[in-house]
């Protein structure tokens, strides 16, 4: 198997987003391109799981030929198909998965199937300045919020999640209740830069818990029922006041407990991933956090932050080092599940 100029095809359909990206010995990235349904989703105010699985089969296979002609690159130049094949939406997955597959079978290449949310931890992988192990993880996405301990490549020990709501579920579904717009971080974000936290408080939840779980629905609910009663009182209801506020609390135990976890594994290095790492409040804060600590904070470049298939290229390349390929019986799932299972001593 040869060691360098490997060159790996990303397939990425979990929700979406539908991406295909090529990377080159897992970081150089020689084409990387979404076709976004924001756009046909923000009607409904959330993904409609079917029409994201229609939409995905409409594009995967032009965005494939694209990417491959962006990279500048024959098909047959392709080393492996990496397709991310859980957690998300089974049937977008099962587009992506499909694809791939048969893909992977007309080129007679090896198939890769990957972990999105992995791929979301190797989004930190995609630069010259790679992360050192052992290192802690915060993973703070739609559909997940975890601390993880990482001492080597592909090997993963939770240390804490959430018990409810994931980070990214807690700003879309408060955005969708104050009318904010869609999707939701972004426009908290965009609020919340109108305006300053503390004129509302809201409560920092688990942050005096000793451990690195999280609880999102509280404060969720918490920012819905002061929002209510601030209309009900007849008080000045200020809307990115509260966003701030939201944000504020959210992002400060985020940053505290991923700190924290640093600290008790004594490890110098600090990986951010996941849609939520896209949020500036969060990035601004855990990076003073980390150097004030003497930590080494990374931080995915915006655009691989969200949904991508560079980052499902670059975990599939780490994979392919290890020669761990996937037949042709190659399934799609819901649940995460590797994470956890892969949980070392
Ligand atoms: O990783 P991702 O693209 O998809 C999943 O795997 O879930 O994450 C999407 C999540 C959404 O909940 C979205 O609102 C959130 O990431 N997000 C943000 C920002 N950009 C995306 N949350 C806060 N601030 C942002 N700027
Ligand atoms: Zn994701």
């Amino acid at each position: 198997m040869k060691q360098s100029g490997i060159r790996i095809l990303g397939i990425e359909t979990s929700c979406d987003e539908t991406a295909v990206a090529v990377v080159e010995d897992g970081n150089i990235i020689r084409s990387n391109l979404v076709a976004s349904q924001i756009e046909i989703h923000r009607r409904f105010g959330g993904v409609v799981p079917e029409v994201a699985s229609r939409r995905h089969i409409e594009v995967i296979a032009s965005l494939t030929e694209e990417a491959l002609k962006e990279a500048g690159l024959p098909r047959q130049e392709i080393d492996a198909v990496a397709v991310a094949n859980s957690p998300g939406l089974i049937g977008a997955l099962l587009v992506g998965v499909s694809f791939a597959k048969a893909y992977a079978y007309g080129l007679n290449k090896p198939l890769i199937g990957v972990n999105h949310m992995e791929a979301h931890i190797y989004a930190n992988f995609l630069t010259e300045n790679k992360p050192i192990f052992p290192a802690v993880c915060l993973v703070v996405s739609g559909g997940h919020t975890s601390l993880l301990y990482m001492e080597r490549h592909r090997e993963f020990e939770m240390m804490g999640e959430t018990r409810d709501d994931a980070a990214g579920e807690a700003f879309d579904k408060v955005a969708r209740f104050l009318g904010l717009g869609y999707p939701g971080g972004p426009a908290v974000q965009n609020a919340a830069a109108l305006a300053s936290p503390g004129k509302y408080h809201l409560p920092r939840v688990y942050l005096d818990r000793n451990d690195f779980e999280f609880s999102f629905s509280g404060l969720k609910t918490a920012a819905m029922n002061l929002w209510n009663k601030l209309q009900r009182s007849g008080e000045d209801a200020e809307v990115n006041y509260l966003a701030a506020e939201f944000q504020e609390a959210l992002v400060e135990v985020l940053v505290e407990k991923s700190i924290n976890a640093a600290r008790q594994k004594n490890v110098k290095q600090i990986l951010l991933a996941g849609g939520v790492a896209a949020n500036a409040r969060l990035r601004e804060r855990i990076t003073a956090e980390a150097s004030a600590n003497n930590i080494q904070i990374h931080i995915p470049a915006l655009e691989l932050c969200t949904d991508n298939a560079a980052m499902v290229a670059c975990a599939g390349y780490y994979q392919y080092l290890d020669g761990d390929f996937a037949g042709l019986d190659l399934n799609a799932f819901p649940q995460s599940g590797l994470l956890v299972k892969k949980a070392c001593g």
